[in-house]
């Protein structure tokens, strides 16, 4: 059970280091990259699509399940990067895009010619009518205004749930489902520990339903995690579903789905508590949130490779959200802001800290996307959500270290404060007091705090609206942490009962600033503007428990 007590970090083998000069990163650069994501302290890498594809998505419009993408290096790099991965104790998770393929995938070219009612043609789901499930939405409202195509080979609709050019797979053919099944051993065969399913509510579709969540949906994930099980003991599948809290942790079943599920809702949460300097919103929706299975757990995350999204918050919260973060009309995408994090916080390193201190607290396994640990910034004058995909800053040289070429897949940031030569690991690393040695820490410290990924939680009520507290409880190790939303610095009481036989003192996690309680468990602490704490309960001395499972 890995995957409850680790951190992911979320990278795309294009964008992070290029190996062979020719301006799009590659395997061999993520290889040489390892010792760097191996320090940083990290658990887990996910690597987003890496296989052939026309990358009209980046790569999630997959043309070969089982390949690589040439420009990335073949299959023998990709082993290589495994077993150095695993040699430093990092843990890889790939992507399995189980929804749809690229129209360029041999199973699309032979569908559209193949007789309809074939075995070949239904691969994916056709219609002589556009009018067919018309209660699912349209999720790139952008880009598409149908979930309906015309191919004129085939002279029928096929059903796409994202891009026109992404037809959906149809689950009700079980050749499909072999199909699958297929991928899924080819990749755990070849030792890769877990795998995110990519787009998952929307595996089946029945009329007179939205198209999304349903029971054979479910049913085909049990399918899929007993034939994990049996064959593949250990690994993980992560659920994509960008639901409501009581749709997505239906995703953990009953322990016998999948091991992992995004939580969407709570990542909007965080941004919205420290727009309003109010914890209500994040304590809502952890109330909102069912228990989950003892073997699941959560993913978290504050940004990733796609736009921050707003589906799952309220119309008037998502109009504050824009007034909030997204003034600017450029910066926002479908429903959501395409802007990375530290642009969000304004690059205000006390904003900067507070969110991922907030997300390192969170009751789940943090996922953190590349390049946020040294504050990179975006470039919307690049389409969609490219501007958030540009090559990794590694140096104060040319191409910002990504690359020897001229041109690079993207151009690397190189104006302003966020330019390469403001922002990059080399130089942060000389300084003691950068954003990335500040992560470091935090990430480590993370990893010595068994209590989030496997105790109970409760909010402790500290009689302040700016500031939440959380306290986790795990075989007698107590951590209590503590963040002020609000910009200007602010003092709270509170009592909390230290374990049996200790004294009640919290011993700061981070610095000699610890907080004696009095006899009762009765606190009181000023926190800085946007502070934080992490304390644990007991003895000076105290260091962490760590308890064999
Ligand atoms: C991925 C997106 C992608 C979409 C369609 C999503 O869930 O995160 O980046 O565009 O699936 O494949």
């Amino acid at each position: 059970m890995w995957y409850k007590e680790t951190l992911v970090y979320e990278l795309h083998v294009r964008s992070f280091a290029d190996g062979d000069g020719d301006g799009v990163g590659d395997f061999a650069g993520l290889i040489d990259r390892l010792d760097y994501l191996e320090r940083l302290g990290v658990g887990a890498l996910w690597l987003q699509p890496f296989y052939p594809s026309p990358l009209r998505d980046d790569g999630y419009d997959i043309a070969d399940y089982c390949g690589i993408n040439p420009a990335y290096g073949d299959l023998r790099d990709f082993r290589r990067f495994l077993r150095e991965a695993h040699k430093r104790g990092l843990r890889v998770i790939t992507e399995l895009v189980l929804n749809h393929t690229s129209d360029q995938h041999p199973w699309f070219q032979r569908a559209r010619q193949a007789k309809p009612g074939s075995p070949a043609r239904d691969f994916y789901v056709w219609s002589d009518t556009p009018e067919k499930y018309r209660q699912a939405r349209v999720i790139f409202k952008d880009f598409e205004n149908s979930n309906w195509a015309f191919d004129p080979v085939a002279k029928a609709y096929y059903w796409h749930r994202f891009y026109a050019h992404q037809p959906d797979l149809n689950y009700d053919n079980p050749a499909v489902r072999q199909a699958m099944l297929k991928v899924v051993d080819f990749w755990l065969t070849m030792g890769v520990d877990g795998l995110r399913l990519d787009a998952v509510p929307y595996l089946f579709e029945r009329p007179g339903t939205n198209c999304e969540n349903l029971p054979e949906t479910h049913a085909f994930l049990k399918d899929l995690r007993a034939h994990v099980d049996e064959r593949f003991p250990g690994r993980m599948l992560l659920a994509e579903a960008n639901q409501w809290p009581e749709d997505a942790v239906a995703y953990f079943g009953d322990g016998d789905e999948c091991h992992m599920a995004f939580h969407f809702p709570v990542m909007p949460r965080i941004f919205m508590a420290l727009w309003s300097e109010d914890r209500y919103p994040v304590i809502d929706i952890m109330e909102q949130t069912p228990a989950i299975p003892e073997s699941c757990q959560w993913a978290l995350f504050l940004r990733n490779h796609d736009e921050l999204t707003l589906e799952m918050v309220s119309d008037e919260e998502r109009d504050a959200m824009y007034r909030a973060y997204a003034r600017d009309a450029q910066a926002r995408i479908n429903l959501g802001i395409r802007r990375r994090l530290a642009p969000l916080m304004q690059n205000d390193r006390r904003r900067m800290e507070l969110i991922n201190i907030l997300l390192l607290s969170f009751p789940g396994t943090p996922i953190l996307y590349y390049g946020d640990e040294i504050g990179m910034g975006d470039d919307l004058s690049l389409p969609e959500r490219y501007c958030a995909r540009t090559p990794m800053q590694w140096s104060n040289e040319k191409q910002g270290g990504f690359s020897s070429a001229e041109k690079t897949y993207l151009p690397v940031i190189s104006e302003g404060v966020y330019g390469w030569e403001q922002v990059n690991v080399a130089d942060q690393r000389r300084d003691p007091d950068s954003f990335l040695n500040w992560m470091e820490r935090m990430i480590r410290t993370r990893q010595e705090t068994q209590e989030i990924g496997w105790g109970a939680f409760e909010v402790v009520d500290v009689g302040h609206d700016a500031v939440l507290c959380l306290r986790y409880e795990w075989r007698n190790n107590v951590a209590v942490f503590l963040h002020n939303f609000h910009p200007e610095g602010v003092t709270v009481r509170f009592s909390l009962v230290a374990p049996e036989g200790e004294p009640n003192r919290l011993v700061n996690l981070l610095s000699e600033d610890h907080a004696q309680g009095d006899a009762k468990g009765r606190y009181e602490l000023t926190l800085e503007p946007y502070g934080y704490r992490w304390f644990r309960m007991g003895g000076l001395d105290y260091a962490y428990r760590r308890t064999e499972l």
